[in-house]
């Protein structure tokens, strides 16, 4: 999941300079909060077409359990940072010496954390699989429009998201200790 060049520039100027502290209650204000709604609305759309849809579709099926799977990794991640990592950040970055001792180092929730993010990409290639999958599929094409509107959306947030930690945040904490 590539972020343009412009906007990587964009973020790196407007977040390079902030306190970690900050930069976390932005993360958690702008993207961690409309993320779990964005990812409801998706699967609420999908739900819904699953149980209007006449016959036994399974290719709603599919995508409905590709979403579910999408929705557990967003929200199992979310939490780790949410309840463990960021958290954390804060105390180190107030000068808790104590605070990377929990979990053996700041350092191996960080590597959890990049390999949830290289996941939740794996989510996103199946969830686009699906739909070049079923292009010229007409009985879920009024569906797939509207599914990969919503599943554009929730990409373009999650680009910015993921770079504010993978590019500015987690190597700003690495550089701490
Ligand atoms: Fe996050
Ligand atoms: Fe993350």
């Amino acid at each position: 999941m590539d972020l343009n060049a412009a906007e990587q520039k964009r973020i790196e100027a407007e977040w390079s300079a902030a306190s970690l502290a900050t930069l976390i209650d932005d993360i958690l204000e702008e993207h961690h909060e409309p993320t779990k709604k964005k990812l409801a609305e998706l699967k609420n759309f999908v739900g819904e077409a699953v149980k209007e849809s006449t016959s036994t579709c399974d290719s709603l099926t599919s995508l409905d359990s590709a979403i579910r799977g999408l929705m557990m990794t967003i929200k199992m991640h979310a939490e780790k940072e949410e309840n463990v990592l960021f958290p954390m950040i804060k105390r180190l970055e107030a000068g808790d010496s104590r605070a990377d001792e929990f979990c053996g180092g700041i350092e191996n929730p960080l590597r959890v954390m990049e390999k949830d993010h290289r996941e939740i990409d794996l989510h996103f290639e199946r969830l686009h699989r699906w739909a070049e999958q079923h292009r010229s599929d007409r009985t879920v094409e009024k569906v797939r429009v509207i599914f990969l509107k919503l599943l554009h959306q929730l990409e373009a947030d999650l680009k910015i998201h993921m770079y504010k930690e993978d590019a500015i945040l987690f190597p700003r904490v690495k550089a701490l200790g």
